[in-house]
């Protein structure tokens, strides 16, 4: 694995922001230093052409206003809080509501919007961030590291983090793939190993109930494509598609998604015990990088995370990270053709 950088731009204070690549074989990936963000991910497809399967952009300009948190890394708790409110030994806390009367990917500046300090360690790509006692709300002032790595075929993003007092932690990676590179990703097949998903409400946070996918537009135990049941019943109708939490029931791999344009097959494992599966649906059109175009259905996020809105239904994993104890996370996005 090699790893080279150059600048990618620079913030509105002047402050550099770097390009980092990391290459393995046929296989590499370039991350931003802003929001940690995973810009680029090219892998060979079936003829061994060179296909990058995220959305990203060209500049940290475009980065910064644009929604949709596109290949970030969110933090400090990825999906909505209801009404930004939690309690945790008994004191009440109050987040930046920023989804309407929600929290949502961790506030108004979330990790998605901070430059993050990036080096290369051991020959992978390890990024920093301290977050503040406070910041957004939340309690304890978090270390964080996340580290990508390309090995085996696959690129492994490694999250770590501590905190001086009890907090939540809920990371995630917020990347948009599409396997064939460009155009919609409605016809790409999708495989989840669920037997349940957390439906929603209206503002798209879980009821609270924990439903079986058997009869619904959930049951990806079977490969189906994406879009074939996407305005099937009430689970995806008013969502305009799936953004939806799985419980993912142990299965390897957890997910797995192919395109029969080109062969290109990605698999997803994780140590964490949910996924949200967002198929773009409030994507706006837009300039992508190299010249492409987004919009509806461009990509779909296969978010690897604790349940949404977790600390406020404690019969689920919980996300409580207690002082001084290590947070340890990993999840892997692999590729191969067939
Ligand atoms: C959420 C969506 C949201 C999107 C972009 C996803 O993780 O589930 O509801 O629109 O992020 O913000």
């Amino acid at each position: 694995m090699s790893i080279s950088k150059k600048l990618f731009g620079k913030m509105p204070s002047g402050q550099d922001v770097y390009c980092w690549t990391i290459t393995d074989g046929d296989m590499s990936a370039d991350i931003i230093e802003y929001g940690a963000t995973l810009r680029s991910l090219i892998v060979p497809d079936k003829n061994g052409k060179a296909t990058d399967v995220v959305l990203g952009y060209d500049t940290v300009e475009e980065y910064m206003t644009n929604d949709g948190y596109i290949g970030a890394t969110v933090g400090r708790f990825a999906n909505r809080i209801r009404v930004g409110k939690f309690s945790l030994n008994g004191k009440e806390y109050s987040l930046a509501c920023n989804d309407g009367p929600n929290h949502l990917h961790g506030g108004d500046v979330g990790y998605d919007k901070i430059v993050w300090d990036i080096k290369e360690e051991n020959g992978e790509l390890a990024c920093y961030l301290t977050s503040p006692d406070g910041d957004e709300g939340y309690p304890g002032t978090l270390e964080m590291k996340v580290t990508y790595a390309l090995k085996d075929g696959g690129l492994s993003i490694h999250y770590e983090a501590t905190s001086d007092k009890d907090t939540i932690f809920n990371p995630t990676n917020h990347s948009y793939f599409n396997l064939d590179g460009e155009g919609k990703i409605n016809d790409q097949y999708l495989l989840i190993n669920a037997d349940e998903f957390t439906p929603n409400d209206a503002d798209c946070l879980p009821t609270g109930e924990v439903l079986s996918v058997k009869g619904t537009s959930m049951d990806f135990n079977e490969f189906h494509t994406i879009a074939e049941r996407a305005d099937m019943d009430e689970y995806v109708k008013p969502y305009g598609g799936y953004d939806v939490n799985f419980l993912l029931n142990g299965k390897s791999p957890a997910c797995e998604v192919y395109s029969d344009k080109n062969g290109i097959v990605m698999q997803v494992e994780t140590t964490e015990p949910g996924v949200q599966l967002y198929t773009g649906n409030g994507t706006s059109d837009r300039n992508g990088k190299n010249g492409a175009k987004y919009g509806w259905r461009s990509a779909f996020c296969l978010e690897t995370q604790h349940y949404p809105d977790c600390i406020n239904h404690p019969e689920w994993p919980s996300c409580v990270l207690k002082a001084g104890e290590k947070f340890d996370s990993t999840t892997v996005y692999k590729f191969k053709t067939k």
